[in-house]
């Protein structure tokens, strides 16, 4: 019996994958494929909640950043009643950007072409030669800018290209448990040090966003100097003790690396950590107080980090916690974004030295930043290659693992931290989403 020609190859490679993510294989393909970036770009960040900016970013009225969702670069701003809005950045005359700064503060935008004129809340106010040209014919209620469906959680402020999708609080589900380790930082919440670093790299949005949903097992040998020259304070062994947890079905995931030797709390200023712990549900203070390092990814590309990092090697170190989010540019190529955050409530003294914590390791120029980007780049470069098409890679480590059942928080724990259980969630949702099920 013959099978019916294959109509549609990508379909096909993407049911095969699916496949092969429940036995532990990812192709290496994923990674750098003009045919997967496009599909992307149609089924994934067409649906997905995904981060445009923190609140902190926007705090006064007419505030604004411009962001990308997808391939749709957005306004986000916040309008003269205080309330954030997001839409494309298109003139809906004839489709000029509307605004060409990353960041700023304005009442309205108005278009350099033919110079209608828009509200930071997206109303089309002013249209040249309206009575004399339009007859009309044109009513401005009509030809706003296009707008993109916000929510936020805890001052993140997420958007969502698809009206059907579900609320951005089931998107989040129990991961918000695992988020607020980040933001729960005493009742003020926590804030931005500034403007994000910003830039591009030949780097596959994927292998980031895979890295901080938990990559433990590259620490050691990736940025072994802070090891061996004492940045790393009570580190312990190489490969962290701790937890694996991911949401099941969500894709979110986190790494909770646990030392044994690193004072609870340890590397947050002592007047601040009272009010954490009132912040924190008494659960999600435990985890806290047994967790040196968390790394985690809001599937699809946001991530954070909160580890201590010794300002002068051998000495006590400052928790800071970084934000990043990979923008997808194109088949192999993205744009990072990459922030500080620092407790609102914390003294100017501790918020600076948090960010030169964060600015040594993780800033554009960042030791940690240098050492993930040189790998992340070859990895990128080598999916590309007409070789790598038929090539699998393994996520078999802790396959079959059972879960840690007296693990106080929500999702599925497992240790060790070091383990392949989170990206096999991960890049299950992934799958859900390119099949067009999700
Ligand atoms: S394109 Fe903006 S006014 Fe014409
Ligand atoms: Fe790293």
């Amino acid at each position: 019996m013959s099978t019916p020609p294959d109509t549609d190859p990508l379909a096909a490679w993407v049911d095969r994958t699916r496949e092969g993510i429940g036995e532990g294989r990812f192709p290496a393909r994923a990674f750098n494929d003009p045919a997967v970036h496009a599909l992307e770009q149609e089924r994934l960040f067409s649906r997905a909640w995904c981060f445009l900016a923190h609140e902190s970013e926007i705090p006064e009225p007419g505030d604004y950043v411009t962001r990308y969702l997808g391939n749709n670069n957005l306004i986000v701003a916040r309008d003269e009643e205080g309330a954030v809005h997001a839409h494309l950045n298109m003139c809906r005359h004839r489709g000029n950007v509307m605004c060409k700064a990353e960041m700023g503060n304005a009442s309205h935008f108005r278009c350099s072409y033919h110079g209608w004129t828009y509200k930071n809340s997206g109303e089309l106010i002013g249209v040249p030669y309206l009575k004399e040209g339009y007859q009309e014919r044109l009513k401005r209620k009509d030809w706003g800018l296009v707008r993109v469906r916000v929510a936020s959680y805890e001052g993140l402020v997420f958007g969502c290209l698809a009206p059907d999708a579900p609320s951005l609080e089931e998107y989040l589900g129990d991961f918000t448990f695992y988020l607020d380790l980040y933001l729960k930082h005493g009742s003020g919440g926590v804030e931005v040090h500034g403007p994000p670093d910003h830039w591009t790299a030949e780097t596959d949005w994927k292998i980031c966003a895979e890295n901080f949903a938990g990559d433990g097992y590259h620490t050691p040998v990736a940025h072994q100097w802070g090891f061996n020259l004492g940045y790393f304070p009570s580190s312990g062994s190489t490969h962290s003790q701790g937890w694996a947890v991911s949401i099941p079905g969500r894709g979110h995931g986190i790494g909770l690396g646990h030392s044994p030797a690193f004072p609870p709390f340890g590397g947050f200023p002592d007047d601040l950590v009272e009010d954490m712990k009132r912040t924190l549900s008494p659960e999600q203070a435990e985890v806290f107080a047994r967790t040196r390092t968390a790394v985690g990814t809001v599937f699809p590309n946001l991530s954070f980090l909160m580890q201590p990092f010794s300002l002068v090697p051998g000495e006590p170190g400052v928790r800071f916690v970084t934000m990043r989010l990979y923008h997808p540019a194109g088949p192999g190529r993205m744009e990072m974004y990459s922030w500080c955050l620092v407790p609102r409530d914390a003294s100017q003294e501790y918020k600076d030295q948090a960010y030169r914590a964060y600015t040594l390791a993780f800033g554009q120029a960042g030791t940690f930043e240098q050492d993930d980007f040189e790998n992340w780049t070859k990895v990128t470069r080598s999916a590309a290659s007409t070789m790598v098409r038929d090539v699998d890679f393994p996520y078999v480590m802790g396959m079959g693992s059972d879960p840690d059942r007296d693990f106080p928080g929500p999702g599925h724990a497992v240790v060790p931290y070091v383990n392949d259980t989170n990206f096999r969630n991960l890049w299950s949702r992934w799958g859900d989403y390119l099949a067009g099920e999700a």
